[in-house]
């Protein structure tokens, strides 16, 4: 079966890992002879990539299941299937809501979906593969049922065909008390790190210069060999940086209390390794962090924050915060309020706590932060982290960055281009500030100076020295043109 015109449609919504599954489930049912489409209602296959995190997300996918339905009813043969995160968590909830859906697949069961559409195409019936709850049985038997899923890599569902996601590690065992992603992604695992290496040199001759090593707890990563020998995640971006033509080494996300200092020197040290560190810390005030189960007080994290502008100079720090968690009172939140306006973070990701079924903190705390205020505390701790974060992009202005340029910005993509003019490009600096410039379309993929001349609150406007552009020579290949969508992807 590899040569035919059956297509498949896939929407993907959450983070990176989801981004990272859809691009490996698209490469194993294009080895099956399926071909990518943008059309669900043309597609032989509708898949959705899910997320959790918050009860929004779920709502948004049951809506547009929803909406897709009609292609099914009217051509049976379709078929429908819901993948990750909510098949794992919602199994039975989401044939309840949508009966016509023929495929329920969890994070650790992905390899199986080219089978699975086979088997449903050839019997008509519904099929689930999901992978054990934690408490099912017993630590070892949970593992395996969630499989590392990292064969073939597909560039045409990258973000750009030059970056890259590369999974170093799956699941999470912090139980944080408000997070579904224990229960969704299993225990933590991590991957060898020479099938890491390996899958890092095949990318790098696909024309990959920058891979992220994603993980939930990224720096918690650790291999052990069984002869007494570890792999850390400083040793593993060691050996990755041995990888010639592979230019920038990302890494997301940190967990703060598993920063360590082997970590940041490397990060100091190696100068492919970008100067950047996410590291959420969520909240600002004890008592929050406890009820959170986060391990950690808002001094120790401060003190991590020192420690790593210490031994990284000049590395930019982001964080993520929940506002309204069960029992933060007004006093806590202005905590939490005090600690965006010192730690000068380059930019923080703001959630509005959603209480989600499974949880410990389902169980054991009420949802009593009304809505509105909710709202507004998002509203605030969003106006002090801008106005952090235009101080820390005007600083810039008058430096030089190198910036790998990823594609058009989006204003560009957006309006329709006069031919002649030269299009708005966008790129990354090696502490991960996003910086917009005039350029013509052949630079896009290649490493650029550029002199930072204005900045907003969210990005840096560049200028290219004349003789950078003209060092760049050629076209830039087809796959590297703009392209309208990729994945429909929103971030969690
Ligand atoms: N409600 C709101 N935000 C959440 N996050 C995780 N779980 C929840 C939840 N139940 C946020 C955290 C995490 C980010 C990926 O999503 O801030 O760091
Ligand atoms: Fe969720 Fe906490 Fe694990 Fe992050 S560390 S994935 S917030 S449980």
């Amino acid at each position: 079966m590899t040569t035919s015109n059956k297509t498949v449609y896939i929407d993907t919504v959450g983070c990176q890992m989801n981004v990272l599954d859809s691009e490996l489930v698209i490469a194993a049912l294009k080895k099956d002879g399926y071909s990518l489409t943008d059309s669900p209602a043309d597609a032989d296959v509708i898949l959705f990539n899910t997320c959790s995190v918050r009860e929004l997300a779920e709502e948004k996918t049951y809506s547009a299941v929803g909406r897709v339905v009609q292609h099914k009813r009217r051509d049976p043969n379709k078929v429908l299937g819901v993948i990750g995160c909510m098949a794992q968590k919602e199994q039975e909830n989401v044939r309840h809501r949508h009966p016509l859906v023929d495929l329920v697949v969890g994070t650790g069961q992905l390899a199986k979906i080219p089978e699975l559409v086979r088997t449903v195409q050839e019997t008509r019936q519904p099929q689930y593969a999901l992978s054990l709850g934690r408490k099912d049985a017993g630590r070892h038997e949970v593992e395996a049922s969630f499989e590392s899923y990292d064969p073939a890599r597909d560039p045409e569902m990258r973000p750009t065909p030059f970056q890259a996601f590369v999974r170093v590690q799956i699941g999470c065992d912090k139980f944080c008390t408000y997070c579904v992603v224990p229960s969704t992604r299993g225990p933590e695992q991590s991957r060898h790190p020479d099938q890491i290496v390996h899958e890092a040199r095949v990318l790098v001759d696909q024309g990959c210069k920058e891979v992220t090593l994603i993980g939930q707890t990224v720096n918690s990563y650790v291999f052990d060999h069984g002869d007494g020998r570890r792999t850390r995640l400083s040793d593993l971006i060691s050996r990755l940086h041995d990888v010639p033509g592979l230019e920038r080494i990302k890494f997301v996300t940190n967990f703060p209390k598993d920063m360590t200092n082997d970590l940041l020197d490397a990060v100091h040290h190696l100068p492919k390794v970008v100067k950047y560190l996410h590291v959420p810390v969520q909240s600002g005030c004890d008592e929050v962090l406890k009820r959170m189960k986060r391990l950690y007080t808002v001094a120790e994290y401060q003190e991590m924050l020192d420690r790593a502008r210490e031994r990284v100079p000049g590395v930019a720090v982001s964080s993520d915060f929940i506002v309204g968690f069960c029992g933060e009172s007004e006093e806590s939140f202005q905590k939490t309020m005090r600690l965006v306006e010192e730690a000068k973070f380059k930019n923080s990701f703001i959630f509005k706590y959603s209480e989600r079924s499974g949880t410990k903190a389902a169980e054991r705390y009420p949802d009593d932060v009304p809505e509105e205020v909710k709202k507004r505390r998002n509203n605030d701790l969003l106006a002090v982290q801008n106005a952090n974060s235009l101080a820390d992009h005007q600083a810039w202005i008058g430096k030089s960055v190198s910036v790998l340029v990823e594609g058009r910005s989006k204003r560009d993509q957006r309006t329709n281009h006069e031919p002649t003019a030269v299009p708005q490009l966008t790129g990354r600096t090696m502490t991960d500030h996003i910086v917009v410039f005039d350029a013509p379309d052949r630079v896009i993929g290649h490493t650029l100076t550029l002199d930072i001349e204005d900045a907003s609150g969210f990005t840096l406007f560049g200028r290219v020295r004349t003789d950078e552009v003209i060092g760049v020579t050629g076209t830039a290949p087809p796959t590297m043109a703009p392209k309208p969508r990729r994945i429909g992807l929103s971030v969690v």
